[in-house]
């Protein structure tokens, strides 16, 4: 353990920040109608790292992602995100707290008629308070969203209307509108389910070359074990609300993996409870 002391420490502040986890998750508990959906869920997201989070369909992986966000009816255990104390937020802290995550989901969730553009602009409005869509963007606005879609590769695309584009391309799209809010943290919920696997590939990898280059910590869930070998750093895997699986990727493998999708009848090598 590091110790910091004094006030003149502007450098360990930095080596600081690049040590402690921008998300972290005790004993978390969230219950729907007195049913318990997650149990004792510990999880840290660091700087620069992807996280993969498996489990099968059921296993709280969307209530986990919501719980960062202040949308779970969280019943125990603390959750922090980007300096939040999530479970106790102050008055108006949660405008803040979700301008600082940004979001991808499975089905892009793009306006379809406005344009590529105009998409990745809506980024910008987290925290900004109502803006006209249609003409409250400032240049510097204007250049910073086409920056992100020269990032994600589809700067060409720019005046088109999202409904134009390929999945793959409206996934990129979405992630440019996600880089648009300067998020702290990236929660990517199932962003590659509707994705033939050479796109799904690809926007992996974007994900964290992005999570590696600006240092913002990606938690992206899963469904395909090879996905999840090939681009996060590490995995964290839920059955049933618990979470049973949490270690670096390269020590992990599909037999390591399998416990998350066997039933669990009769067959629980892993204890539980
Ligand atoms: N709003 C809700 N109300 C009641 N039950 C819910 C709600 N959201 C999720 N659940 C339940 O919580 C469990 C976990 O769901 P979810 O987090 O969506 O799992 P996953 O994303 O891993 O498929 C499921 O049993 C689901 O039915
Ligand atoms: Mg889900």
């Amino acid at each position: 353990m590091t110790t910091v002391t004094g006030t003149d420490a502007t450098p360990s502040i930095a080596q600081l920040r690049q040590a402690l986890p921008l998300v972290s998750v005790r004993g978390l508990r969230v219950a729907y109608d007195g049913l318990p959906v997650l149990d004792g869920v510990d999880l840290d997201l660091f700087p620069g790292e992807t996280v993969a989070l498996l489990g099968a369909s059921g296993s709280g992986k969307s209530t986990l992602m919501r719980s960062l966000t202040g949308f779970a009816p969280v019943s125990g255990g603390s959750v922090r995100v980007a300096g939040h104390d999530v479970t106790n937020l102050r008055r108006g802290e949660l405008r803040s707290l979700r301008a600082q995550v940004g979001q991808v989901f499975q089905q892009f969730n793009l306006i379809p008629r406005l344009s590529v553009l105009t998409n990745v602009l809506t980024g910008a409005l987290h925290g900004a308070g109502p803006i006209n869509v249609f003409g409250g963007f400032s240049g510097a606005h204007r250049r910073q969203a086409m920056e992100l879609l020269d990032r994600v590769g589809i700067a060409h695309k720019a005046t088109a209307p999202a409904r134009s584009l390929s999945g793959g391309q409206q996934q990129r799209v979405a992630i440019a509108r996600a880089l648009m809010q300067r998020p702290r943290v990236i929660l990517a919920d199932e962003p590659v389910a509707s994705l033939d696997p050479k796109l799904a590939h690809s926007v992996l990898e974007l994900l964290q070359e992005i999570s590696r280059e600006d240092g913002i910590p990606v938690l992206v869930s899963l469904h395909v074990l090879p996905l999840a070998l090939a681009h996060s750093d590490r995995i964290v895997g839920l059955r049933h609300g618990e979470m049973v699986v949490s270690g670096r990727t390269a020590d992990l493998d599909a037999a390591h993996l399998a416990a998350l999708y066997s039933d669990g009848e009769g067959d629980d090598e892993h204890g539980g409870a």
